[in-house]
């Protein structure tokens, strides 16, 4: 129960609710959201499962596991440095996502004070508010700040008991606001083109960038890829059952994105909203359904700060991966590592946090194709979830499928399970041909330019 709920805390977070629902938008619904779905289904699982194989085998932090697993093994220190690279993505990703969490900050103070309620009122209001605040670097520092800190203080405390007890009390409630949500979406006139945007595939608008960014995105949102869930997994009971955790956290995780799509899209369709700036739908389009409902201050207020403890459940796995490694490999004292590791990615992060406002420096670097959506922020999402984390994780994949010895692998998934029967097998084909043939063949394909029309 704590596993899961910790390392469910960390898939469910702002690419549930901020990411998800935009790109979705971006990419057109139906088709993308297909191709999500199998990704989760044949990529994500199968290498969530053997991410936290590697990890409570070796009881090691990504690097370590690596070093200890691979040791003697064909390819030796080379898996290593698939350690490095989830401990430089958890950097890169820990930058910018922490500026994107600050945001739900100024909202939780803005719901409670009133403030919002007066710009849900008007349309327009809310999104040169919004602007606004986006274009104010002490805002953006300070927010992000603040954020920083509190990863910090958690990480620096140990993962252990506060949080877990948070992630019991807050992970149902954000469930019940959302289901609240629906519930009302439900009745207004936009829902069924919601429903229809998201489920109707029409796969003439489906284009290489876009795929890629399906399965970066499902790489992204179940924490995969950099050694999120190694870490997490170092510190798993023998007991507990990997395969009934990994069915839990993806069933979960992907309900949550989701309900976000419906919520989201059923407002935009009812109230024929003008999204300019689709990154920032989760800030702009969901107070003004709060406000249609009684009670609407009391609601947004709790709504934003549940985001909030969402994005914090994410953001701690996201230093813990950095940490561990320090703590591990370079002998730290854990409160060390987590200032050291947390101070410097909060000085990095102002690259991020000075560059939503519209400075556009880095857009120019972007390598493939797709035009990255804000400067510096927009380049190291597209770079981290789209590159970093789908190689990560076709490494893992091979490193479980053909570095781990059939009886290894079946060993760990078994403890705390009993006989597999049938389903080792699926997953040990999954995670040797399937998940690194479809990884593989995408990064191929972008890399080509094809586009699917
Ligand atoms: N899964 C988290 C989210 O969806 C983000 C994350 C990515 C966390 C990678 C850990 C590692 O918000």
């Amino acid at each position: 129960m704590g596993f899961v709920l910790a390392a469910a805390g960390s898939a469910i977070g702002l690419g549930n609710l901020w990411k998800f629902p935009y790109i979705t938008l971006e990419n057109h619904g139906g088709a993308f959201v297909l191709v999500y779905l199998a990704a989760i289904a044949v990529v994500g699982a199968p290498i969530m499962a053997a991410e936290i194989l590697l990890g409570r085998k070796s009881r090691r932090n990504a690097v370590g596991a690596f070093a200890l697993l691979g040791a003697g093994k064909p390819g030796g220190v080379v898996w290593t440095a698939i350690g490095y690279l989830g401990v430089t993505t958890g950097f890169i990703v820990l930058s910018y996502y922490s500026v994107v969490a600050g945001w739900t900050l100024r909202y939780i103070v803005l719901a409670f004070s009133g403030a919002l309620g007066g710009l849900a009122h008007h349309p327009g209001a809310l999104e040169s508010f919004f602007g606004g605040f986006l274009a104010d670097p002490w805002a953006q520092i300070l927010c992000h700040t603040l954020f920083m800190g509190a990863t910090v203080g958690v990480v620096f405390l140990g993962v252990g008991k506060g949080i877990e007890r948070a992630a019991k009390l807050l992970m149902p409630l954000l469930f019940m606001i959302l289901v609240v949500l629906a519930g009302y979406v439900a009745t207004t006139p936009g829902f069924g083109r919601a429903v229809g945007f998201l489920f109707r595939p029409t796969f003439a608008d489906l284009t290489a960038g876009g795929v890629l960014e399906a399965l970066g995105h499902s790489f992204f949102t179940l924490s995969l890829g950099m050694g999120a869930m190694l870490t997490y997994g170092s510190y798993m009971r023998r007991r507990d059952s990997i395969p009934r955790a990994v069915l839990t956290i993806c069933f979960l995780d992907t309900f949550i994105a989701i309900m976000a799509c419906v919520i989201m899209f059923s407002i935009i369709f009812s109230f024929d909203f003008e999204v300019s700036k689709s990154s920032t739908i989760l800030f702009t389009t969901i107070p003004v359904i709060f406000y249609k409902l009684p009670g609407g201050a009391m609601i947004s207020g709790l709504f934003y700060l549940l985001v909030a403890f969402a994005a914090l459940s994410s953001t701690i796995s996201i230093l813990e991966v950095v940490s561990s490694y320090a703590i591990d490999e370079l002998g730290w004292g854990r409160r060390r590592a987590a200032l050291t590791t947390g101070a410097a990615i909060w000085v990095f992060g102002f690259l991020s946090a000075l560059s939503v406002g519209g400075v556009d420096a880095l857009s120019k670097i972007n390598p493939i194709g797709r035009a990255s959506t804000a400067g510096v922020f927009g380049t190291l999402d597209y770079l981290a979830s789209n590159w970093f984390l789908p190689v990560g994780g076709l490494f893992i994949a091979l490193f479980a499928g053909w570095i781990l010895t059939a009886a290894e692998s079946r060993d760990e998934l078994e403890e705390g399970n009993g006989p597999l029967a049938g389903s080792f097998g699926a997953w040990r084909f999954l995670i040797r041909f399937a998940a690194p043939a479809a990884v593989g063949a995408i990064i191929v394909s972008v890399i080509l330019g094809a586009e699917y029309q």
